[in-house]
């Protein structure tokens, strides 16, 4: 805050009508500035470290703090209850002659207030890795800066540290108070057997603060004894003990207080009786430091820990190891060098500063994502921890190109997940090979799954060209769930260790590629009556979730096509290493039936195919073979063409619609009575953004049936108002022959509403398809809606989309991060690999040039820290420069010429050069129009 008067007031009275909710600091990482932003009621910042600790806070420090979605050391707290709860980290002053206030806000003659001229000045500063919240209070003359952060340590720990300062003239009288509600168990006990569970926590008060041990775990299939601890120390500056502490909730707000208004601070009192027996009530660690004088201009400090551990002898460790404003103030510098490593990871410089700072914000998502997966957050209620399988396959993408090993590991981990029938374990948990068949025990199967890892391993080969990696042998998962989910295997218990079994009993493997072919091929045959993908459970649209047993999704049936195109490629790059054959597991065969000796099936006739299926499923329903045969490479590259090839004649024969001479779009899907959901439906054209997206990506599109879908899609899904598109048209009533997705109010979720991830996969598919000149305006409208904070009311990032009135929902945990991040660094700054060599394909519009002609990306490449400049003085754009010459670390460099302005340097010329430790590469760019 700037100054410290009331006249910051008039800030808020201009943020509402016109102002942004928040500015980006000076310094070019990202971090910004939002004054008065509990003015806005659903705003959240995620705090988090690589061990799992997991909190959010907003801007009146609310938000819960979790270890894992069993334990939650403050009440989980959806996105609603931001508001109807007044659980928070709370920070108390009472000054002798005044009433008591709140640093947080939350005293309720606070909150009173804040419509009336008696309001406050607050601000609050976001920095990739910690928060801060700054108050005043002109009546008293006193100011408070909370810093909130998660140490990067192995500690399920949270710190925050409060200074206090007199901005008065006159020398005050304080008390300090910290208090945070400890709720100590699972959130499902939040409502179901509340008080029971409440009986079961012993409370201690120790001389830091409050520890919560509960005695048992509650689960009525069998209880259990539980090891967790929750506790909440505070800790004067210096680290030593505060003056008193309450553990018993009711004890610190008193009969008839509440946590706005709490007996204890408002009647100035000191804990008592620190032996009172608080074990069975509900807890809080409320903690009074010692009075102090504080003198004009003087300031104090207190650091509070809030911390999990199911070793309770950890405490005295972490109490000389974090608890004084020393080792806060040391771990919080520690903090932010690491989370500015991160976002540097692939960052950019450009004319565009906004665009530089936000994107810090997506690459820091894409650890959100890793950590939070899509549960914890407030608006993301519906979790219940791990990830979920078509999510981290897309995270990978991008985690790729922030951390190349780490993926690796990950690709190879989730591989084991696969079943032999094709489909997988749908979630994955922390731990390497932990994976549940589904969170909510409905079996299903999606019908997009397969799909996604051939797309993110041909990016892992071609910007390795590691192709060895198709042929590591691997396990696969097996469970209970046979044919897709359709049947179960009676024979099968866990006992047998959730291993694929051959009939002998030993454990099967399979090469990778064999797994990816066996997802492919369980796709293709598993079709439909109009011969397209059979929907299943659902496709990446997962509101699409009642046309199980008829519905078809046309949609991911262009993703199968594409991938059988890449696996052959990735088999030609395999051929050009020297081999000559691939074993593939022999009960498969059936299924490759354009090999000699193999009976063909009639690809036009869907119940074949499905016949075909059947046959191959029925055989490997308990056990395998675990017989390999050898197959010659170019007679199965020639059945995947064959199957690639049919499946986009098809889509685009049968389910292109025409509008007229100009426009033209694809149906995406069946529902469950067999009928198109797409086309022209009682005068009024039914369209999905995703039925598009995919036949761009997957080239099954035409060039000039790309062109028609841009234009339909953008007369028909475009907000020509506020831009973004839509990622529908509105079914007009509830059906449940297709799903949930038409009991949303239209504009909302799925229903509508401006999703980014297909907004992004748009734009992504169109830069792929070297159409820049309408890729660039949708990256424009997409940046926009995500920046402009006075609209959107999200704090800086990628939400998962905007609602009718363009606030961003669902922030942080969004499959969007990891497809802007590929989309910047591959297609519109052009640095990718193609099997492993460097390609160079700037695809740059004039505008993000900045006056001396520069845009610049840094990034990873086969382990290399890259600075990829491109300089192009005239400021060309995209289809009039092309590239002159390359330079790397200073000397000249030989490439390939693709195209104009595409260049590919050899993998051995470019790590001979790259010999620094960043190494700068200089791209001319000229003009040739
Ligand atoms: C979310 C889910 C994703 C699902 C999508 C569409 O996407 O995480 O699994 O496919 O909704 O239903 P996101 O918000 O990550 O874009």
């Amino acid at each position: 805050m700037k100054s410290k008067t009331n006249t910051d007031i008039g800030g808020l009275a201009a943020r509402s009508k016109k102002g942004p909710l928040w500015q980006f600091l000076d310094k070019k990482d990202g971090s910004f500035s939002a004054p008065f932003a509990e003015y806005i009621s659903r705003l959240y910042f995620p705090l988090m470290n690589e061990a799992g600790m997991k909190s959010s806070v907003t801007p009146e420090l609310k938000g819960d703090i979790a270890s894992s979605f069993q334990h939650y050391l403050t009440p989980a707290t959806g996105t609603e209850e931001l508001s109807r709860n007044l659980s928070s980290r709370n920070v108390w002053v009472t000054v002798k002659g005044h009433q008591a206030w709140s640093a947080t806000g939350n005293s309720a003659l606070q909150k009173a207030n804040r419509w009336s001229d008696k309001k406050e000045a607050s601000e609050v500063e976001g920095h990739i890795g910690a928060f801060i919240l700054r108050r005043e209070n002109n009546e008293i003359g006193i100011s408070s800066k909370i810093t909130v952060f998660v140490p990067q340590t192995q500690d399920f720990v949270e710190l925050m540290k409060v200074q206090i300062q007199n901005d008065s003239t006159e020398t005050l009288h304080c008390a300090v108070y910290t208090a945070t509600p400890i709720f100590g168990r699972h959130p499902d006990n939040f409502r179901d057997h509340r008080q029971v569970t409440t009986m079961f926590q012993k409370v201690y008060n120790e001389k830091y603060g409050t520890r919560v041990k509960p005695l048992i775990v509650h689960d009525e299939h069998g209880h259990n004894i539980n090891d967790v601890n929750y506790i909440v120390y505070g800790f004067e500056a210096d680290g030593s003990a505060p003056q008193s502490v309450w553990s018993s909730q009711q004890d610190f707000t008193g009969e008839g207080g509440s946590l706005d208004n709490p007996e204890a601070v408002f009647l100035n009192k000191t804990a008592s009786d620190q032996n009172a027996i608080n074990d069975g009530k509900e807890a809080i660690g409320a903690i009074k430091y010692k009075d102090i004088e504080l003198a004009p201009g003087a300031s104090v400090e207190y650091v509070v820990m809030h911390g999990i551990s199911n070793d309770e002898t950890t405490f005295e460790g972490w109490i000389k190891q974090y608890g004084s404003v020393q080792a806060f103030d040391t771990y919080l510098e520690e903090n932010l060098a690491y989370w500015k490593a991160i976002s540097e990871n692939v960052a950019f410089d450009t004319a565009v500063d906004t665009f530089d700072n936000w994107a810090r914000w997506i690459a820091f998502q894409l650890k959100c994502r890793q950590i939070f997966g899509n549960s914890y957050l407030p608006d993301f209620g519906y979790g219940r921890g791990g990830r979920g399988w078509r999510d981290l396959w897309q995270d990978l993408l991008s985690i790729f190109l922030v951390d190349p090993s780490g993926a690796q590991n990950e690709i190879l981990n989730n591989f084991n997940g696969i079943r032999i029938d094709g489909s997988n374990a749908t979630i994955i948990g922390t731990k390497a090979g932990e994976f549940i068949a589904d969170r909510n025990n409905v079996a299903r199967s999606w019908s997009d799954h397969g799909a996604w890892p051939v797309f993110v391993v041909n990016f892992y080969l071609q910007q390795t060209g590691d192709f060895d990696l198709l042929l590591q042998k691997l396990p696969y998962w097996k469970d209970q769930f046979t044919h897709r989910n359709k049947e179960t295997d009676t024979l099968w218990n866990a006992s047998q260790n959730f291993r694929q079994k051959t009939k002998k009993g030993d454990e099967y493997h399979g090469s990778l590629l064999e797994h990816m072919l066996i997802q492919q091929l369980s796709a293709f045959y598993n079709v439909g009556e109009h011969n397209n993908l059979l929907l299943e459970g659902a496709d990446w649209n997962d509101t699409l979730d009642m046309a199980r047993e008829k519905g078809e999704s046309v949609c991911f049936h262009n993703f199968y096509s594409h991938n059988f195109k890449l696996i052959a490629e990735m088999l030609e790059a395999l051929k050009e290493q020297g081999t000559v054959e691939i074993q593939l597991l022999s009960d498969l065969l059936i299924l490759l039936d354009r090999l000699p000796n193999q009976q063909k099936v009639d690809y036009d006739d869907p119940a074949e195919r499905r016949k075909r299926l059947k046959q191959y499923f029925d055989n490997i329903k308990h056990t395998v073979s675990g017989a390999q045969t050898s197959i010659n490479i170019d007679l199965l590259i020639n059945d995947l063409k064959e199957k690639s090839e049919h499946i986009r004649e098809h889509i685009r024969t049968n389910e292109w619609i025409e509008i007229d001479a100009t426009e033209g779009f694809f149906n995406g899907h069946y529902d469950n009575l067999a009928q198109p959901m797409h086309g022209l439906k009682k005068g009024n054209i039914q369209m999905d953004l995703t039925s598009q997206v995919m036949p761009i990506m997957c080239n099954v599109a035409s060039e000039e049936q790309c062109s028609m879908m841009h234009k339909a899609v953008y007369s028909v899904l475009h907000d020509h108002e506020k831009g973004g598109l839509r990622l529908c048209t509105e079914f007009p009533e509830p059906n449940m022959n297709i799903g949930r997705i038409t009991g949303f109010v239209y504009g909302h979720k799925e229903h509508g509403s401006k999703w980014m991830q297909q907004n992004i996969m748009f734009m992504y598919g169109l830069y792929q398809r070297k159409m820049p000149q309408l890729a660039y305006p949708l990256f424009k409208e997409i940046m926009h809606l995500s920046t402009d904070s006075q609209t959107n009311l999200i704090f800086p990032g990628l939400p998962s989309y905007f609602d009718p009135e363009n606030r961003g929902a669902y922030a942080y945990l969004t499959g969007s991060a990891a497809w802007m991040l590929l989309s910047l660094t591959t297609q519109m700054f052009g640095v990718r690999g193609q099997k492993g060599n460097l390609m160079i394909h700037p695809q740059l519009h004039s505008e993000q040039f900045t006056t001396a002609g520069q845009a610049t990306i840094t990034c990873n490449f086969m382990n290399k820290r890259i600075k990829v400049s491109y300089l192009n003085p005239e400021k060309a754009s995209f289809g009039s420069y092309e590239i002159e010459s390359v330079r790397i670390n200073g000397k000249n460099t030989p490439f390939i010429r693709e195209q104009k302005d595409a260049i590919i340097i050899n993998k051995t010329d470019f790590i001979h050069s790259c010999t620094q430790e960043i190494n700068d590469i200089e791209v001319k760019l000229k003009n040739y129009q």
